[in-house]
């Protein structure tokens, strides 16, 4: 891991021969070779970087990668699906209990004691996108970016609890920049400027696949990758916001994917679930579509409940299906947990010491000769910490199943292909197809071909849009339903007022 608290060293004599002995000592003299051609100021930052590089763990890292390659060995045995889940409501007593975690997800949310989070620190590579993921345009009419669409569901949310839900947003080195600059740029998208907080997961550099030396991005930078979205917690810890949550007195964390349009931020629901059962880390699952699809798997392994990470789940495990046909691993991970702080604060006291898993990835390059290298195949290993390896760490862990249609559309590739279907072109749709039901739902009329963008500003759920949708109201084409009615468009305005209701109705 790179110690950031030991940045900003003179690269004078002394430091330069230390620093030198020990790239030496681990086999990383050649991190050197440049040297004579850098100016001071890169001299300096080369030498900062070196200091910050844990070698002994870079080592013993690359070593587990080395005997064991990117995957860990998965028993069939020791695996099951999670014996207990909240499954979605069937009867009366379910739906009550369903109505019972709602309405206390909403005395939290009025209580203050709820804050949001979102892990948009990943590189968004297989997107080709080359921006942070966050300002990637997905509404289906509007073209308004994955940040505005979960930025006004914090807004609606707050405003209809009457108290702020601080929402935080973990970004990395490639990504900070870029992702500070768009919420400003928007004026917050009407969130309260002091209640988004940016914060940054730490780096870890990139080795070489086949040798386990430190790659070179230019001739005077290391390689480095972000540390994966379990490095939240130390970056949680490290930026004061740990301690920032407990001064407002917020000891719920809910936490998403950047990636992900479809999810309802600060879900009611789900935070009720967690608290009713006294919960340190809730999950929601939904169902696995297929066994290939590229989702990590919630399982009971050991008495605990786990996420087995797609990569390291054997193919034969993933196909396995039970006498109804269904994938006995069926329950897929979207992404969406509550943390409560406590467990937070906990496991950063305790170094919260989650490991690290290796990838094979492929990373450019400066090589012996001072020529930047485009590798066609892997050539790198990343390493990176998950969050969800807290989970056998916590004391008490909430499953509730989800809708998958209605909560989860990631956006993973540009463009369909073999391995996933999950490009923006489905996202949108699906986007699309949730509104247009909503629309039904309360009595307008819309044809299936119709594209429909709902802001959150206007409705959180199909209930909302009673008052403002008349029953018998019609769109034929693409309709937007935003606040401000000069921003609308697409409904027949004689039988419908789109507009800014906000109270909570
Ligand atoms: C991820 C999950 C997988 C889950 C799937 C659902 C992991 C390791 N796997 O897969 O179990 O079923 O999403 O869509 O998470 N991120 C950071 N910093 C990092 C790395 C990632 O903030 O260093 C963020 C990304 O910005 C994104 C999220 O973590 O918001 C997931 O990362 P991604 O690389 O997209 O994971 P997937 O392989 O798609």
């Amino acid at each position: 891991m790179i110690d950031e608290s030991r940045s900003g060293v003179s690269p004078d004599e002394g430091a330069f021969r230390q620093v030198e002995a020990r790239l030496h000592r681990y086999g990383q003299g050649h991190v050197l070779r440049w040297w004579s051609e850098l100016g001071e100021e890169q001299r300096r930052s080369l030498l900062g970087q070196i200091q910050r590089i844990d070698f002994d763990q870079l080592l013993q890292l690359y070593k587990a990668y080395s005997r064991r390659g990117e995957t860990a060995s998965t028993a069939a045995d020791d695996v099951r699906p999670p014996s207990s889940i909240i499954g979605l409501p069937r009867g009366r007593s379910e739906q009550a209990e369903w109505d019972r975690a709602v309405r206390r997800g909403w005395e939290l949310l009025e209580a203050g004691r709820v804050a949001a989070v979102v892990v948009a620190g990943g590189q968004g590579t297989r997107l080709k996108f080359r921006h942070p993921k966050g300002l990637f345009p997905i509404g289906p009419v509007s073209g308004c970016s994955l940040f505005q669409l979960f930025a006004e569901q914090v807004l609606a949310r707050s405003r209809r609890a009457g108290r702020p839900i601080p929402y935080l947003i973990m970004t990395s080195e490639a990504t900070h920049e870029e992702t500070v600059q768009f919420f400003e740029s928007h004026d917050f998208f009407g969130l309260l400027r002091d209640n988004v907080r940016f914060f940054r997961q730490g780096q870890m550099p990139v080795v070489d696949a086949a040798t386990g030396r430190l790659l070179l991005e230019s001739k005077d930078r290391i390689a480095t990758s972000p540390d994966g979205h379990g490095g939240l917690i130390a970056a949680l810890a490290r930026s004061g916001l740990l301690d920032w949550l407990a001064q407002h007195g917020i000891d719920l964390l809910f936490y998403h994917h950047v990636d992900n349009p479809c999810v309802k931020v600060c879900d009611p629901t789900f935070l009720g679930f967690h608290a009713m059962h006294d919960a340190e880390m809730s999950l929601k699952v939904v169902e696995k579509a297929y066994p290939e699809e590229k989702m990590g798997v919630v399982v009971e392994r050991d008495g605990k409940t786990q996420i087995i990470e797609y990569i390291d789940l054997p193919p034969e495990m993933a196909g396995e299906r039970d006498d109804r046909g269904r994938l006995r691993l069926w329950a897929g991970s979207p992404g969406i947990h509550v943390f409560s702080r406590f467990f937070l604060e906990r496991l950063a006291r305790q170094g919260h010491g989650l490991p690290f898993h290796a990838a094979l990835k492929t990373v450019a390059y400066v090589d012996e000769r001072g020529r930047r290298v485009e590798p066609a195949e892997p050539n790198a290993v990343k390493f990176e910490r998950f969050i969800f390896d807290a989970l056998p760490l916590a004391e008490r862990v909430v499953v509730v199943e989800t809708d998958r249609g209605q909560e989860f559309h990631p956006i993973k590739n540009c463009k369909q292909d073999d391995t996933t279907p999950d490009t923006p072109e489905a996202a949108r749709e699906a986007l699309s197809t949730n509104w247009r039901r909503w629309l039904l739902a309360v009595g307008a009329q819309c044809e299936d071909v119709v594209t429909v963008e709902i802001s959150p500003l206007v409705a959180l759920e199909p209930e909302d849009l009673r008052g403002i949708v008349q029953p018998g109201a019609t769109c034929s084409e693409a309709l937007l339903l935003r606040p401000d009615p000069a921003e609308c468009r697409g409904f027949d305005h004689r039988s419908s007022e789109p507009g800014g209701r906000q109270g909570r109705g």
